[in-house]
């Protein structure tokens, strides 16, 4: 046999999330109880192990607040100017860590309209704010008993309870009334804390008391990565394929001169990240997979793919060898179900990249879209067409020595609310956990064990001999 015929023959299974399972192993652990804190980062810790693609149809600043809140990160897509990234970044920063409701009502309205507004809102006490913004105190029902219905609200404002923007957080804890306004150092109102969803909150925040956000950047675009580090608590070197001398080469200038932690990557070999290791330092967090997204035609375009369970074991083995375990993995590219999550993070990684899984949602930064009774929400790769037209990210793809689209674009369901497909990946996890016996991250990576599939168990592991139209 000659030395082609062998490499073929011998080449490695570059094994997929459909190729394996976990197996279930003796457990002591209850899900509820399993604790999914990890290192996103070399320097930040996230209460949930969920990060968004930095893409210009998933993470805008409503994906990068909702996430955050959620106790994960959003990371801020590059395909705008610089100006426009760091707006949306500050967006984030400014947003208050918990949902607030923007409920108030003006100090010129009638107290005839506040007793309706407090009518139809079905609160206790209503916010009176001035023009300037200012809170006033609260207009209730009966602190107007004697009032004309004409008369203004601003006369019957009465003072009362009200929280500071930083005490939020402490607040919610304690399950404040629904109509406790919070307000800023100026006096300014802000809203009123939204009950309702408080207790599913457990936000990611800065030592500022602000919320995390990351933003993606090019190696080569040091203007925008200082412009950024400023603001943000992490950047993400986005790139299709970072082991490239070149983007090597100027992730170390990057490494050198920015003081916030850097994500490097797409990376999807061992030797990527034995190159990364040697070559530079303070390497923050790897992204890895190469070719698995759901919008990818990387694998098609150029056969080229290092599908994301197979590399993140790779690059994990690297790690390990090179003594350097305190970095993370970011597993990202074809995770559809908080199974294939699972299985990422049992391969190794610290956390995972979202892009499909979140871009049916409400917060994804794309348009919806009705097509007959059904609502749909666009999703476009940063390397299709369409994304590339809009010029900013076209060197993810390294033009112009590439002339050709590697993504493309489609429509995706509706979903909703992001908090209800975090709610599934975060009680997903935590039973996957608890079938291995894992308390923890950590523990799931010395405890997992794998097996691998055949096309007829890969059926009868899925829903099968239904009839689905329910
Ligand atoms: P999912 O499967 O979550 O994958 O939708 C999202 C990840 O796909 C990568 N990405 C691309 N890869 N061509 C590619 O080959 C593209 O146009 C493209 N756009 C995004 C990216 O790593 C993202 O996080």
């Amino acid at each position: 046999m000659g030395k082609f015929t062998d490499k073929l023959i011998n080449a490695p299974i570059a094994l997929t999330f459909g190729d394996v399972v976990l197996l279930p192993s003796r457990s002591d652990v209850e899900p509820r109880e399993v604790d999914l804190t990890t290192n996103i980062t070399v320097n930040i810790k996230a209460n949930i192990p969920i990060v968004s693609s930095p893409m210009d149809t998933v993470t805008e600043a409503e994906m990068a607040i909702a996430l955050a809140r959620l106790g994960g990160l959003g990371v801020i897509h590059r395909n705008c100017s610089r100006e426009e990234q760091v707006e949306l970044v500050k967006q984030v920063k400014k947003a208050p860590v918990l949902p607030v409701k923007y409920i108030y009502i003006k100090a010129s309205s009638t107290v005839e309209e506040a007793h309706k507004m407090l009518l139809k809102l079905n609160i206790e006490a209503l916010p009176v704010v001035d023009s300037n913004g200012l809170f006033l105190g609260y207009f209730k029902h009966n602190s107007a008993i004697r009032a004309d219905d004409k008369d203004l609200v601003a006369r019957y404002a009465v003072k009362g309870e009200v929280i500071k923007r930083e005490e939020l957080l402490k607040v919610s804890k304690t399950n404040p009334k629904d109509s406790l306004a919070i307000i800023d150092n100026d006096g300014k109102y802000w809203g009123i804390i939204d009950n309702g969803s408080c207790n599913n909150y457990s936000p990611l925040i800065d030592d500022k008391g602000r919320l995390r956000v990351g933003a993606a950047i090019s190696p080569y675009d040091l203007n925008r990565a200082k412009m950024l580090e400023k603001w943000v608590d992490v950047l993400v070197v986005d790139v299709a394929h970072f082991h490239n001398l070149n983007c090597i080469k100027a992730a170390k200038k990057l490494l050198r001169e920015i003081s916030v932690d850097i994500v490097v990557g797409n990376i999807g070999t061992y030797e990527a990240c034995e190159d990364i290791l040697t070559m530079l330092e303070n390497v923050a967090g790897l992204r890895v997979g190469i070719a698995s997204g759901s919008i990818c035609s990387t694998g098609i375009v150029t056969g080229v793919a290092a599908p994301t369970l197979f590399a993140v074991a790779n690059v994990r083995d690297a790690l390990e060898d090179y003594g350097a375990l305190h970095i993370p993995i970011i597993a990202d590219g074809g995770i559809k179900s908080p199974g294939d999550a699972a299985k990422a993070l049992a391969a190794g990684a610290s956390a995972i990249m979202l892009g499909r899984a979140l871009a049916g949602t409400d917060e994804a930064s794309s348009p919806l879209i009705p097509i007959g009774s059904r609502l749909y929400k666009l999703y476009r790769g940063m390397g299709s067409k369409s994304a590339l037209a809009k010029r900013y990210s076209a060197d993810r793809y390294s033009p112009p020595s590439k002339k050709i689209a590697e993504g493309v674009e489609g429509l995706v369901p509706y979903r909703g609310p992001v908090a209800n497909v975090i709610e599934e990946f975060r009680a997903g996890l935590q039973a996957a956990l608890g079938y291995v016996g894992a308390r923890n991250i950590r523990e799931l990576w010395v405890k997992a064990k794998f097996a691998r599939l055949t096309s007829i168990g890969l059926k009868e592991v899925h829903p099968h001999d239904l009839l689905m139209s329910l």
